[in-house]
């Protein structure tokens, strides 16, 4: 049985709760309504129109690399000091551009409506779409790793053809930004896969903006500056093929790795920053190692270890077979997707599905 005092204990708890309640429905209602006037914030086109961006500052930040208002949304306080900016000066700046282009805090429904926004480009096999959730996402990156001659070239030359079509073909009628390491684009591969798909090749090729990396500075310089290209064109699909070519080959020994590390790093989060301002599809390519030590487990494994896998959202491992043109795609990671292996096959007309009967062939041989 209660007591007086009990039920007076009681009903006083039941009205701190109910203030409680009223205030928490109070603070959500303002949250929103900060959220809603943060969304119908000015609209800024150009760096200049941002406050407290002159056409002096506007010109280091150029230099920087910072060329669009998307770009400088992304941007952290310490990237803008070297333009001479105070950081309260450059925090002010980057929430100005924030504002401007919508990154705020978010209610998780709005969230859901911006991973609605996350396109998906084809692959040009079914089978490769399939392992992927329905292609590549714009947003993310994913990388293919996989020895030499395994495909991944190729698969970036498609994707670069592919990423023009329209959207009821897989495609995200965009332009392609492709950063060369290596030196291995070649534009007639380019010109078969789109005959192949009834294209205008010469279109096409105007539409795929080259730059061949000479370093891996260089390499990050292309793609600090890359933002302006990307907008003016109407660019899509960011490649570097290949992601780890020039770091490896020029950050050698063990005294060496923690600086290749930190760079590669940098540039991974540059790649990711473009390609959630632009609503892009990021892909890089990366080699193998043979890891002669291990006993258990994948004796191969790409490079660039720990900083390149956290940073790639999807990871492709791509392997030759014994038959030809077939090649073996592996999805080692996904944020939700399981595991699993597709074939798919190389041909003059580019990346292609196995048919039917030459899955029975392979197997039968
Ligand atoms: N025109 C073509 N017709 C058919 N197959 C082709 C054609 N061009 C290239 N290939 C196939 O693609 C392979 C080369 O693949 P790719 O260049 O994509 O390899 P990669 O994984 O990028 O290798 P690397 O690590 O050396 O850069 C060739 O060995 C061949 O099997
Ligand atoms: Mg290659």
């Amino acid at each position: 049985m209660f007591t007086l005092t009990d039920l007076s204990k009681i009903k006083h708890s039941f009205s701190s709760l109910h203030l409680n309640i009223a205030k928490n429905i109070c603070f959500w209602k303002s949250m929103t309504e900060k959220i809603e006037t943060e969304t119908k914030k000015a609209r800024y086109e150009y760096l200049e129109d941002l406050p407290g961006i002159g056409p002096a500052t506007a010109q280091k930040l150029k230099e920087l690399g910072f060329h669009t208002v998307e770009s400088l949304a992304m941007a952290t306080v310490h990237e803008l000091e070297p333009a001479g900016i105070s950081e309260k000066k450059a925090l002010a700046i980057i929430n100005a551009a924030r504002s401007s282009i919508g990154i705020a805090f978010i209610r998780a429904d709005e969230l859901h409506k911006m991973r609605q926004n996350v396109l998906r480009l084809t692959t040009g096999s079914k089978a490769l779409d399939g392992l992927l959730g329905g292609g590549l996402e714009t947003q993310t990156i994913t990388e293919f790793y996989g020895e030499y001659g395994s495909g991944k070239s190729q698969i970036c030359h498609q994707l670069c053809v592919n990423v023009q079509l329209p959207p009821e073909r897989g495609g995200l009628n965009g332009a392609a930004l492709y950063i060369d390491t290596e030196n291995t684009f070649r534009t007639e591969r380019i010109v078969q896969m789109a005959k192949h798909l009834n294209l205008d090749p010469e279109k096409i090729v105007k539409n795929i903006i080259y730059a061949e990396a000479y370093t891996s500075d260089h390499q990050m310089f292309l793609l600090e500056n890359a933002d302006e290209v990307i907008k003016e064109n109407n660019v899509k699909l960011i490649i570097i093929d290949s992601l780890t070519a020039h770091f490896r080959s020029e950050y050698i020994g063990r005294e060496m790795l923690a600086s290749r590390q930190q760079k590669i790093n940098k540039h991974m989060h540059k790649l990711i920053r473009l390609a959630r301002a632009f609503n892009a599809v990021a892909v890089v390519t990366n080699q193998v190692m043979a890891k002669p030590d291990m006993f258990f487990g994948d004796a191969i494994s790409p490079i660039g270890g720990h900083i390149v896998g956290h940073t790639s959202h999807t990871r492709v491992y791509v392997r030759k077979t014994a038959h030809g043109p077939i090649r073996i795609a592996r999805l080692v990671s996904s944020p939700y997707l399981p595991e699993g292996e597709e074939i798919f096959k190389i041909t003059e007309n580019g990346i292609e599905d196995v048919s039917e009967d030459e899955k029975t062939k392979s197997s039968g041989r």
